[in-house]
């Protein structure tokens, strides 16, 4: 099925930045979206404005480092609309610091968020693809995995392992399943809310207020994927501010 109009997509990280901007902008285009992040306030908001737009949304309060919480999300699709076409996994959390400064619950919490929440996500949504015989998955990588720097070692990982999945995943997915990696580079969203090094945090924000892109551009990339007809599968694409090095 081309387009967007009566898609039912599932998206995590959705209470803010890129996964809001992407809820908001297939919402205006006809989909049916289900939100998922940890913050259920946000969510209820989200969804409200979205519903008072005359869009189709429900959420679910979702932790991605649980796997029970992804197959309960999954299953609110199914229950609410009858299918699950898109699961954009999109959930992430960038902590990042030098590896001199020993952070070591930082590098487990973007190894359990960034990787394993994805890979709860392949385990919900995959058995329902090939049951349906058609899915998307979309998955948030980062141009941090493209160039790497200093400070970024851990957070490219987590990003170039799902990388890694992602690609494994298509090759084993058939001609039925599609697989999108999107790597964005800076944009203007709440990420370094989840810098827990003070210098890092700093540093992010200041990059972000000189170069970020909007949210909105992602939006419309991820959409250009989700759109194209049932045997197009577009593989990755890269989107960063002209500015970026
Ligand atoms: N902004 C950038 O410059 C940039 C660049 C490249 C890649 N990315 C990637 O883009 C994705 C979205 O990030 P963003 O930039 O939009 O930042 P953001 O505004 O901080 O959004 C991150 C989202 O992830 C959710 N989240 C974090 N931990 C979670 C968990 N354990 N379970 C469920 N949801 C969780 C957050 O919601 P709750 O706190 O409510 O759970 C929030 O909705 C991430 O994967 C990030 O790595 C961002």
């Amino acid at each position: 099925m081309a387009g967007i109009e009566g898609k039912v997509v599932v998206i995590t990280g959705a209470s803010s930045g890129i996964g809001a901007a992407t809820a908001r902008h297939l919402a205006q285009r006809g989909a049916c979206v289900v939100l998922a992040a940890r913050r259920p306030d946000r969510l209820a908001a989200l969804c409200g404005q979205i519903v008072a737009q005359g869009g189709k949304a429900c959420y679910r309060v979702t932790d991605v480092t649980r796997r029970a919480d992804l197959a309960q999300l999954v299953g609110l699709a199914i229950e609410q609309y009858g299918k699950l076409d898109v699961l954009i996994s999109n959930a992430g959390i960038a902590p990042i610091s030098l590896l001199d400064e020993l952070r070591v619950d930082d590098w487990d919490n973007m190894i359990d968020v960034n990787v394993k929440g994805v890979l709860h996500g392949i385990a919900a949504a995959l058995p329902i693809f090939r049951r349906q015989g058609f899915g998307h998955f979309v998955h948030t990588l980062s141009t941090a995995g493209l160039r790497i720097v200093p400070t970024m070692a851990v957070y490219a990982g987590s990003k170039n392992a799902v990388r890694a999945i992602s690609e494994g995943l298509r090759q084993e997915a058939g001609d039925k399943l599609l697989v999108t990696t999107i790597s964005p580079g800076y944009v203007d969203t709440e990420l370094p809310s989840s810098m827990s090094d003070p210098a890092a945090r700093e540093k992010g924000l200041a990059t972000m207020k000189q170069m970020a892109i909007p949210a909105e551009s992602i939006a419309e990339a991820i959409a250009f994927a989700i759109a194209q007809p049932d045997n197009v599968d577009v593989g990755e694409i890269v989107i960063r501010p002209t500015a970026q090095a």
